[in-house]
């Protein structure tokens, strides 16, 4: 029998992309499935998105282009980092790649060697552990509960960090929606700085969704002497509604984004010029379609949350950022519904996708399998049917 290797075997399908799977199957059987599951932003870019492809695709050279991004990209993103607060960083400082997930996989090769250790907070984002495993870096996960709102304290990562060579840090936070305010993220660096031969990644993809003006703060803005060692993840996938575009940065030390840009130049030599034109334009066009969405996902997120309020047993710490809210369901396990009986967080979401048509995520598919995921970006009419097929199905069980 031929083998794969051996790290075929610890890579994983998306457990995300599990539900979404079942969910479109039973639609194409077609059921009413309202859709909770995968974390897409469901709007469109702008029509200008749209005009510089074409003109992209008429002046198309058909050619190789640049491994670390054409320069117009880079400018483009540094003009749109130096607005979060990153300010003094040149071409040299980024890099690009295929979403900033192929980002974080690049990442994890050029940072870790096999039995390097990893540290990030769980509830964490699916595939930081499917990355970490492929790599076959030892990870040590950071239990953030409920109970404390899903948020690392700084002595818990005081207590994790001897002998790390990566910090793993995801603010906004998918699963949970969690932002770290402006002081938490001053404490956590203060802890960071004690650490001086640790890498430090910021996925902060989701930095321009954050809620009731709390305001982003990253690392290397209320400590500056981190900015050698961090990293900042940034993506269009979620701000500009361009998931399937593809489009990834990274930001940070210049041996870091030569490292990438080498990878890319045997992985993927460079993004697409007509990609490359729609990433130009969404960057440096109108800003009013991320501006408004962010308004629209802080009114759904209420709407979400008054949902759950109302139903006994359930907590849910409030997220201000993203599209996700992340509820503990625990109380429903043991319970039947319809005579079928949920143990567990597969139980549950098993159970609401077949009974009512309701697609969430088990928080099992990111380290904390007392909850589940509501990704709230479904059209706004479907949303309050939903949330009430939800709240049934607790309602109904015994
Ligand atoms: C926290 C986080 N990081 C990275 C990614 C990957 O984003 P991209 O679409 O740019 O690969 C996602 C996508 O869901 C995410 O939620």
């Amino acid at each position: 029998m031929l083998k794969l290797a051996e790290r075929m075997g610890r890579a994983k399908p998306s457990a995300i992309m599990l539900v979404a799977e079942k969910a479109k199957k039973l639609k194409a059987e077609g059921r009413d499935i309202i859709s909770f599951s995968i974390g897409v932003p469901n709007f469109l870019p702008g029509e200008h998105v749209y005009a510089a492809v074409r003109d992209a695709l008429a002046k198309d050279s058909g050619q190789y282009g640049s491994n670390r991004g054409a320069d117009a990209l880079l400018d483009a993103f540094l003009a749109h980092i130096e607005r979060a607060g990153f300010t003094g960083y040149t071409r040299k400082n980024v890099s690009t790649g295929i979403g900033a997930k192929h980002v974080l996989f690049n990442l994890a090769e050029a940072l870790l060697d096999p039995g390097d250790v990893i540290v990030f907070p769980t509830p964490y984002w699916t595939s930081y552990m499917d990355i970490a495993d492929i790599v076959g870096a030892t990870v040590r996960t950071l239990p953030c509960p409920p109970e404390q709102n899903y948020k690392l304290t700084p002595a818990q990562l005081d207590a994790a960090l001897p002998g790390a060579k990566v910090f793993l840090f995801n603010n906004p936070s998918n699963p949970t929606g969690m932002v770290y305010s402006p002081d938490e993220v001053a404490a956590i660096a203060q802890v960071l700085a004690k650490y001086p031969d640790l890498w430090i990644i910021t996925d902060d993809i989701y930095h321009r969704m954050v809620f009731d003006d709390l305001g982003y703060r990253n690392f290397v803005q209320v400590r500056p002497e981190l900015r050698d060692r961090t990293i900042f993840v940034d993506s269009l996938s979620k701000t500009y509604g361009m998931p399937g575009w593809r489009v990834g940065f990274m930001a940070g030390p210049e041996s870091v984004a030569q490292a990438l840009t080498n990878l890319n130049s045997n992985h993927i030599t460079n993004i697409p010029e007509a990609v490359t034109a729609a990433a130009v334009a969404a960057l440096t066009g109108p800003q009013d379609v991320p501006a408004q969405k962010n308004l629209e996902f802080q009114a759904k997120r209420d709407q979400v949350l008054a949902m759950l309020d109302s139903i006994p047993g359930v907590v849910c710490p409030r997220p201000q950022g993203a599209f996700y809210v992340f509820p503990d369901i625990s109380c429903a396990f043991g319970k039947s519904h319809n005579g079928r009986k949920i143990e567990n967080d597969v139980d549950f979401c098993n159970a609401l996708l077949d009974a009512k048509g309701v697609a969430c995520v088990p928080g099992s598919a990111f380290g904390e399998p007392r909850a589940l995921r509501i990704s709230y970006t479904c059209p706004t009419p479907q949303l309050p049917e939903g949330l009430k097929r939800f709240r049934e199905f607790f309602a109904e069980l015994a």
